[in-house]
């Protein structure tokens, strides 16, 4: 069983190079679930559109996740309440549209469980992520309620994602970072057999400030006077990781980044 998880993917650039690439890359490397942040996938880089998340289900992935700009398009607040695949953080203070947490059956039959997390520092206001993690903890189980759980924490900072991981080693399969659209160099199997990176990383144009023009952004960063953010709209990278899954188990075997194509291609 081997997993691909894709980094938030960002405007147009993000979506062209995943729609391009990704079922080319299911077919070789023979993926079994795909699942991608979508937060920024909207044109405008904030949010995601039905017919965006439409487009990206088709070229091959299973369940897309958000974060903070979940809300940013309009539409999503009735879109998510139809479209199961699509998640927004377990933990937004409720009552909230659509779901955090679901479990789908892939290919091979086996029941993979998604949860979308959100940080709370440096993070729109959400309840605390420990205490729902441990509230969540208590009521599923690996093995019991799915074969396999891929966890999306969104956040800011590296320490609240790595904490979030070591909570969840031995009961995931993959504990994932997102958010800050930079990939980070530590992917690893934990001490407990879970599969984790603080960040998996931006699929967009990395000559850019996160996704966004980059000489916009210096402006606003100077104060001087600058446009409303617009996602960068050069070659897209994709930027992701691997993971073999023990299916006895529901844990990793391996992990492994995966980035291709535009400004970061190395290491592919
Ligand atoms: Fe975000």
């Amino acid at each position: 069983m081997r997993i691909f998880f894709l980094g938030d993917i960002v405007g147009p650039s993000g979506c062209n190079v995943v729609k391009k690439f990704l079922p080319n890359i299911i077919k070789e490397k023979d993926l079994d679930f795909v699942v991608a942040n979508g937060e920024n996938a909207a044109d405008n880089g904030v949010g995601i559109t039905e017919k965006i998340s439409n487009e990206l289900f088709q070229c091959g992935i299973n369940v897309l996740t958000t974060g903070n700009h979940v809300w940013d398009q309009k539409e999503t607040v009735e879109h998510i309440e139809k479209e199961k695949k699509l998640l927004r953080p377990y933990n937004l203070t409720n009552p909230a549209p659509g779901k955090g947490f679901e479990v789908f059956v892939c290919k091979k039959n086996f029941k993979v469980g998604v949860l979308n997390l959100m940080g709370n520092v440096f993070m729109k206001k959400c309840d605390d992520v420990f205490i729902e993690t441990e509230k969540f903890l208590k009521n599923y189980n690996l093995k019991e309620n799915y074969d396999f759980l891929i966890i999306d924490f969104h956040g800011e900072t590296t320490s609240e994602k790595m904490a979030i991981g070591h909570l969840f080693d031995g009961k995931a399969t993959l504990i994932t970072g997102t958010h800050t659209h930079v990939p980070t160099n530590d992917a690893r199997i934990l001490k407990k057999g879970s599969a984790y990176i603080t960040d998996s990383g931006m699929c967009g144009d990395y000559d850019s400030v996160i996704g966004m023009d980059k000489d916009n952004s210096i402006n606003k960063f100077f104060k001087r006077k600058a446009e409303k953010h617009s996602p960068s709209l050069g070659e897209g990278t994709l930027s992701g990781v691997i993971v073999d899954c023990c299916t006895d188990t529901g844990l990793a075997k391996k992990i492994n980044s995966f980035i291709m194509r535009g400004v970061l291609q190395n290491t592919f």
